[in-house]
């Protein structure tokens, strides 16, 4: 192979990785669909979103240091949705119809490794009616048939298969690329 094509390789490789890493940077910090989040210019961030009817959360910038999602209609936080909130300070998850199966067991264990008083006791169960107003931090024996639910988080696969896509997307124009290049090459030569 000659040094020209060598180049145009290389470059296309470049430009393709730095295509897939802003793509990639950009989904995770992309401010959530029905939220706002303040200030837009810089992290970290605040993430407002109270009051939106929200029924299922979506994947979170990494950046978010204040978190609200009060007075939604949230009844589980999805497996993984929280661990990339590493900067976290403030967090609001009150008033909302959480469903006290093992699908909240990722909620309370999540809020059981967060420090001292991120997190007041009003979480609380809002369905079965059993467990109506009862803490999400107090349950214990309602979740021990839950073991299984411990190690699958298929709720978060969506994202692992989004991203797996994009490294599809990705090496498929990477080669396309090349086979391009390599033909614009043996034209010219003729
Ligand atoms: C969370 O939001 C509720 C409702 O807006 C409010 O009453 C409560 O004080 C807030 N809690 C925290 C810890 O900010």
């Amino acid at each position: 192979m000659d040094r020209s094509c060598a180049w145009d390789v290389r470059m296309v490789t470049q430009h393709g990785l730095l295509i897939f890493l802003f793509l990639e940077a950009s989904y995770a910090n992309s401010c959530p669909d029905l939220c706002t989040c303040s200030p837009s210019d810089h992290q970290p961030l605040k993430v407002d979103c109270s009051f939106r009817e929200l029924e299922t959360l979506t994947l979170l910038p990494s950046s978010t240091q204040e978190l609200y999602l009060q007075h939604n209609k949230l009844e589980s936080i999805p497996t993984g949705a929280f661990d990339n909130l590493l900067v976290l300070k403030v967090i609001n998850l009150s008033s909302n119809p959480w469903h006290c199966d093992c699908g909240i067991w990722y909620l309370k264990n999540w809020m059981e490794d967060q420090a001292g008083d991120l997190l007041s006791g009003n979480v609380k169960c809002f369905t079965p009616p059993l467990l109506r107003q009862k803490p999400v931090s107090k349950l214990t024996k309602e979740l021990t048939s839950c073991s299984s639910h411990r190690k699958c988080c298929f709720d978060f696969l969506f994202i692992d298969a989004f991203l797996l896509v994009l490294v599809i997307l990705w090496f498929s124009f990477l080669i396309g690329s090349i086979m391009i290049a390599k033909r614009i090459k043996f034209k010219m030569k003729i």
